[in-house]
Order: C-alpha cells, then sequence, then structure tokens
C-alpha cells in the first residue's frame, strides 16, 4: 500500500510509510513505485547546488575535507575512509547539520575480503567456482557493512591478456565467459538479492571499459579496441554485471580509441543505458573528472565537468570538478538541469533502497562480532585451497610427506603477512595472515624441522604509490653486502634440510594499480637464488605467490614441482600446507595464460587462425629467437589423480540457428585419490561473417570425483553461446556453420565432436 507521509516538513524529507517495512532487514527488494516518488518528493525541494553536491564523491585523504563539503550542499558519498566512527561523525554532518538531511554513502575498495582477506581476483577466477566467489564476496561485504560501508569499488572486471599490466591481478584474467560467469557471482555475493539490502554493499563494475587493453600493458596508457573485439571480449563481464543487477559502474581512466572512458558518450551511454537498460549510476575513477584535462581533452574543469556530464557520467570521484563548476554550466544555459536531475535520481534512489534515511548510522558495538566470525576464516581456506593451480608434479614430487624429517622454507615471500595478502586491502587493516611458513610449522608439528631464510630483499625499482598510505611497505633498502650475506644464508639453510619448498615471487604492490612491468621475471635475484639451491641436489618444491602470470621457463624444466598459490589470503599459509602436505588435492584452474617471456605478450588462447595455422604442415613458429607457444595454456592445472574423458556426444548434431544442443561427457577420476576437475568446453565456428577465434570457452564445470567415480557433464549451445558481434556485419549475430566443439581439461583440449548449425 502506498502512502506518503510528510514526516518533518522543515527538514523537507519524506518518507513513504510503506518503505519501512523492507528498510528493516527485509530481502525482499522495494519497488521502483515505492522509491521513485519518494525520489521525485526529494528531488524537487533540491536547489542546484545541493543537487550538484549529490554528484560529488569526496575524499577523505588528508587535506580533503569531507566535513566541510557535506556540511555546504551535502555530498553523495565519501571514500577512502575505513573507521566506523568516523563514519558516524561525517554522517551526523549530513543528516543533522544539512537542510535536506540526505545521508552520505561510505564507499571503499572492498576487493577481496574486509578484515577476513580471501585470495585476491585472480586467484579466485582460478577456482573457477562461481559460487566459492559469491559466497567470499557475501562475507566481504557482510563484514564491511557491519563496520559502516556501503559501496565497494569491486567487481573489477577487466580482461587482461597482458601480464605485464599489474592490474591482471584484480581481475578474472583473460577470458570473457569465465571473466562473465565471475563478474555476476561477485555482483550476487556483494549485493544480496538487491543493491542496497541489508548486511551488503552496493557493488560498482569497474573499470568501465577495456582498460585491461592498455598499450604495452603500461597501467593507464591509451587502448585501442575495435568494436568487435570490446564487444566479443571486453564488454562480456560488464554486461553480465549489468544482467546481475549491479548498482553502480566505474568509467576507467584511459583513453578508449582516444576517447576518455570518462567522457565516452558510446561507453556510458549507448551502450551501458541504450542497450543494456542499466539504471544505477556511473562514478569516475579517482580525479578522472578533473584528469580530463590533463588528457588533453578538455580545456579547464568547466568543459571536464561539462562533457563528462553529457557523456553520462554520474558522479565526480574526488576530484571536485562538479562542484567547482557545474551549477555555473547550468546557470549558464550550457548544461540542462534535466541532466543533473537525470544524474542525482538514481544517487538518491540508492539511497533510499538501502534504508539509509532511517538508519543512517553504524552500530558501533556490532562490528567486532561480525569481523571475528569463524565461519568467514574457513572460508577464506577453503576458497584460496581451491585457488591453487599445480602447474607442474614430475615424479610426483608433490605431495610431501609430513615426516620427512627436514623443511627449508626459503624466499622473500615464505614469512611476509602482507605478501600473503596481496594488494588492495582495505584501508588501517594491518595485515594478520597466516604465512605460508606458519602454515608448514603448523601442518607438520613435531614431525619435522622447519627452518626459513629469506634470501635477498626484493623491492620495485620505482616506489608503489602506496607507501604512502601503507607505512610498512615503506622499508629502507638493503645493502648489497647485506643482500650477499642473506643469499648465502639462504643457500646454506637449504643445504643443510632433507626437502626445500621455494617459495618466490612478488610482494604485495608489485602487481595491482600503478604496477606493471616489462618483464616477468622473478624478481630480485630469486632467480639466481633458485639456480643455487636447485644445483645443491636437493628435492626442491616451488611456490609462487605473485598476482600476475611470472616468467618462470627456467623453473618449468628444472623444478620438480611447481605450486601458483597467487595472494591467497588470510589463511594463505594454511591452505598452502593444505595442498603440499596432501591433506587437500588441488584443483584450480589457469584464468590466463602463461608465456614463455613478456615479450611474448599479449598471448591467450583464443586467437584467430592465420594462414599458417599450428599444427599444419606450413606453420612456422612466430619468433626465431624461441616458440610462442605457452609455457602453460590457458585452464592448465594438474592434481594428485588423474582424469579420463569419453563419450564425448552432441545430443543434436544438427540444430537450427536459435535452438539449443546438448553437449555431454564422461569424466572419469582414472588415480587413486579423490579430486577436482574443472571440465572445460571449447568451440570454434569454422567459418563465417568473420574469422572467429580458435577456440573459445563456452561452458566449464567443476566437479569432485572419488577414485574411479565417473560422473557425466552437460552442457548448452545455444543462441548465448554461439552468438557473436560481427564486424563484417556491425550487428550480433548467429549464423548458420559448422562448429568444432572440445571438451577437457584445459585449452589444448582434444575430446572432439562437432556441432552443425543450420539455417
Ligand atoms: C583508483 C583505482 O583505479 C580504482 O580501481 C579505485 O576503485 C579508486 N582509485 C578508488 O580507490
Amino acid at each position: 500500500m502506498l502512502r506518503m507521509t510528510k514526516v518533518s516538513a522543515a527538514a523537507g524529507v519524506w518518507l513513504l510509510a510503506g518503505t519501512v517495512a523492507w528498510a528493516r532487514q527485509t530481502a525482499t527488494p522495494p519497488t521502483d513505485l515505492q522509491v521513485e516518488p519518494r525520489v521525485t518528493a526529494l528531488l524537487g525541494q533540491m536547489t542546484l547546488a545541493e543537487k550538484v553536491g549529490q554528484l560529488t564523491q569526496v575524499g577523505a585523504f588528508p587535506g580533503m575535507d569531507p566535513a566541510g563539503t557535506i556540511r555546504k550542499a551535502g555530498a553523495g558519498s565519501v571514500l577512502w575512509l575505513n573507521d566506523p566512527k568516523q563514519f558516524n561523525a561525517l554522517q551526523r554532518v549530513a543528516v543533522e547539520e544539512t537542510r535536506l538531511k540526505i545521508p552520505v554513502l561510505f564507499a571503499l575498495d572492498v576487493v577481496h575480503g574486509y578484515r577476513t582477506i580471501f585470495p585476491v581476483p585472480l586467484a579466485m577466477a582460478a577456482s573457477w567456482d562461481p559460487a566459492g566467489y559469491e559466497k567470499a564476496q557475501a562475507m566481504a561485504a557482510r563484514e564491511a557493512r557491519a563496520a559502516g560501508l556501503h559501496w565497494t569499488f569491486a567487481p573489477m572486471l577487466d580482461i587482461a591478456r597482458d601480464a605485464r599490466w599489474g592490474r591482471i591481478v584484480e581481475g578474472a584474467g583473460e577470458d570473457p565467459y569465465l571473466g562473465a560467469a565471475m563478474a555476476a557471482a561477485q555482483v550476487r555475493g556483494f549485493q544480496g538479492p538487491y543493491p542496497g539490502s541489508p548486511g551488503h554493499l552496493i557493488a560498482c563494475a569497474k573499470h568501465f571499459a577495456a582498460y585491461g587493453a592498455a598499450d604495452g600493458g603500461r597501467d593507464y596508457d591509451p587502448a585501442y579496441v575495435p568494436e568487435g573485439l570490446l564487444r566479443n571480449v571486453y564488454l562480456p563481464p560488464f554486461q553480465a554485471a549489468a544482467k546481475a543487477g549491479v548498482g553502480t559502474f566505474m568509467s576507467a581512466y584511459m583513453d578508449l580509441n582516444d576517447v576518455p572512458a570518462t567522457a565516452n558518450r558510446f561507453l556510458l551511454r549507448d551502450v551501458l543505458r541504450g542497450e543494456w537498460g542499466f539504471k544505477g549510476f556511473v562514478v569516475s575513477d579517482a580525479f578522472g573528472v578533473a584528469n580530463l584535462i590533463a588528457q588533453g581533452f578538455a580545456a579547464d574543469g568547466k568543459e571536464a565537468a561539462r562533457r563528462a556530464v553529457e557523456a553520462g557520467l554520474d558522479m565526480d570521484m574526488a576530484s571536485n570538478t562538479f562542484g567547482q563548476n557545474l551549477v555555473a554550466e547550468v546557470e549558464s544555459g550550457r548544461l540542462p538541469v534535466a541532466r543533473i536531475d537525470e544524474a542525482v535520481r538514481p544517487i538518491l534512489a540508492a539511497k533510499v533502497r538501502m534504508g539509509l534515511f532511517e538508519n543512517p548510522f553504524v552500530d558501533e558495538s556490532k562490528v567486532a562480532a561480525v569481523l571475528e566470525a569463524p565461519a568467514h576464516r574457513e572460508e577464506a581456506r577453503r576458497a584460496a585451497r581451491r585457488s591453487m593451480v599445480l602447474l607442474r608434479n614430475q615424479g610426483q614430487a608433490l605431495p610431501l610427506r609430513k615426516d620427512v624429517g627436514s623443511i627449508a622454507v626459503i624466499g622473500p615471500v615464505a614469512d611476509s603477512k602482507a605478501d600473503t595478502e596481496g594488494p588492495w586491502i582495505a584501508f588501517g587493516q594491518p595485515p594478520a595472515a597466516v604465512t605460508i611458513l606458519e602454515g608448514i610449522r603448523a601442518k607438520v608439528g613435531a614431525g619435522a624441522k622447519v627452518t626459513h631464510a629469506s634470501g635477498p630483499q626484493i623491492r620495485r625499482d620505482v616506489p608503489s604509490m602506496f607507501e604512502e598510505f601503507v607505512p610498512a611497505l615503506k622499508q629502507p633498502p638493503q645493502t648489497p653486502e647485506a643482500a650477499e650475506t642473506a643469499f648465502q644464508q639462504a643457500v646454506a639453510t637449504a643445504r643443510d634440510a632433507e626437502v626445500v619448498v621455494m617459495v618466490l615471487g612478488e610482494t604485495a604492490y608489485m602487481s595491482g594499480e600503478g604496477a606493471s612491468r616489462s618483464s616477468l621475471d622473478l624478481p630480485g635475484r630469486q632467480q639466481e637464488l633458485l639456480e643455487a639451491v636447485v644445483a645443491l641436489g636437493k628435492k626442491v618444491v616451488l611456490v609462487l605467490v605473485a598476482g600476475r602470470p611470472l616468467g618462470i621457463t627456467w623453473a618449468a624444466e628444472h623444478v620438480p614441482a611447481i605450486l601458483e598459490a597467487w595472494q591467497p589470503g588470510s589463511e594463505g599459509g594454511h591452505a598452502v600446507a593444505d595442498v603440499l602436505f596432501g591433506d587437500v588435492n588441488p584443483g584450480g584452474k589457469l584464468p590466463v595464460t602463461f608465456p614463455k617471456k613478456a615479450g611474448h605478450a599479449p598471448l591467450y588462447y583464443a586467437r584467430t587462425l592465420t594462414h599458417q595455422p599450428e599444427g599444419s604442415p606450413r606453420y612456422r613458429p612466430r619468433y626465431w629467437d624461441g616458440s610462442e607457444a605457452p609455457l602453460y595454456p590457458f585452464g592448465h592445472g594438474l592434481s594428485y589423480t588423474t582424469f579420463t574423458y569419453s563419450n564425448l556426444e552432441v545430443a543434436e548434431p544438427k540444430v537450427a540457428v536459435g535452438k539449443t544442443a546438448t553437449v555431454t561427457v564422461d569424466v572419469k577420476n582414472s588415480g587413486a585419490v579423490a579430486g577436482d576437475e574443472v571440465v572445460q568446453l571449447y568451440v570454434h565456428q569454422r567459418t563465417g561473417s568473420d574469422s572467429r577465434p580458435r577456440r573459445e570457452l563456452e561452458g566449464f564445470e567443476r566437479v569432485s570425483l572419488a577414485p574411479g567415480e565417473t560422473k557425466t557433464v552437460a552442457f548448452k549451445l545455444g543462441p548465448d553461446e554461439l552468438r557473436y558481434w560481427s564486424t563484417a556485419q556491425g550487428r550480433s549475430v548467429q549464423e548458420p556453420a559448422g562448429f568444432d566443439v572440445w571438451v577437457g581439461g584445459d585449452s589444448t583440449a582434444s575430446t572432439h565432436a562437432e556441432l552443425e548449425v543450420t539455417r
């Protein structure tokens, strides 16, 4: 029943009696009919300055003045703050000291956990487990919401095909199908039943769009992406997020085809609103509106603000360019007020849906209990175990025995809490991960003597911008003499042990924002250390801790077992030990191709064929200084057991365009221990209006199998899977054509069938 009640005439705040029920802890999404009249009523009372206030997201870094900004004309949101007390203090300014008492949204990058840190997103993608990802992000949201946050700048949905790009760690890797599945799962996890629902956060699909296509993998550099590639590869995860009901989008920093994403009408209006029907709001990336001047796009703040708003941007993150210019732009007639109203509406609607007008404050007494929920740590451990990828296991070097006698755990990231957690830890949370050294110690107990040496320090040549906010990152450099001593100590420690676990990789902020690299080699003296330790002739196992594929070509020939642990989060050390000692059988698969060298980037499996296809007699390697074949292909990952595939069948080998075929395959655990296999389905359209990728992932399922057990896995191949955006036709098509179908455990799967799509 809709009934408008004017609660406080002085404040001008309209409440809808019928909406109070859902504002109090219900999972039923409020309808537009409940929300919109209230937004309209509020909007009707707002001055232009108050409207622009809502389009402003103010930073809470030193030198910025969120309270002052809010007091002047209100604010849409505050970011970069993470303290329940300060949230309440600022919210009090908003709801007690402003004319219309409109609360603010508190926003932060809750990317892979809040207090409980889950594996980094690239690792979560390696689990090929959307349900697990949904659960993890729901827990992250629960913690963050309890602490007073409303909105997270996640999920990050940028497809990345170049491991030099540091932000590859924040996304789901190279593939649009996997990326879309992980996008939708994260949105469901963060937001729950609707954006603003109790115990959840509003999610933000970022960075729209094609940020991962930066030239040369250089963060922020321009991306040149033709429309077909954009629509077939870079946009699907964003579209999946929109379809899953994501509340907000964030525009990317860079120029897309020479138009900054911050003011890109094609992206923000034509595609996002026009084609996808997105009804939420779009925030810029930090300082993105002011950056339009630096980018050589706008002459001054006025023009930057106007062109961003015209293009479809709604909220200015941190640059205050809207705050300084939009009122004048509207008053001078250069910008219609209707466009401002259009931008304000979804921001107010988000606040109404969230119940912020009724419950603006965080209950400080309840925060601790949620943050310390043991179930969250348990799930972080489960997620980390599921994300690990066994890259190599010659002669069954793994699993290790717990009573091995002595184990040396060597390497600069073996006992670092910060590096185990990875980048994007909510500000102000001290790293509290179980390190890999600690995990191994806990696992073997008195069964083996565990020693440790870190070897020489690793550090960035150019310091991370995050050093400003995370003082622990500021470590004094080691002298060459100290590094040499550390090197010799590490070799000596390894010499004294029966088994050596080398834990090598990158520090937390060697990937992430502003963390691109021109090389994928192990940084510092780690390669040299690895070779010196292997030369001792001991049993050596390599555990990689990193946010990107690393150039481990030498290790892939000389180290019998390699486990990709990524940056595994709070319970990472326990999870690594679970896998190393065989309590857990690894089942993760690579969400990204591992090239042999950085010079092969971008290297991805879904390339189109050439006039010299691989495997054909005419094939010639592309480089004269080494094969471009990947070190490990997309989808690769070993297990302590083996799987065999049989009976691949396409139930309807001929289907008409628009119809769906069913593909089934039997997967058997042909080894001696239980394990998980990620069954992957790839297709290739043989001919069509455009050349199509040699293979594209169009289905996957992670299955658990007992020894000897067989499961039949079924996939659908219909218009959703077989449609693509054709450059030749300038539209989305599904075409009659012959298709190859492969099913297997990685992107080189050889179990093959055919499908014919007829007119
Ligand atoms: C800049 C980053 O590009 C973006 O991912 C992040 O959400 C914002 N800063 C806010 O911290």
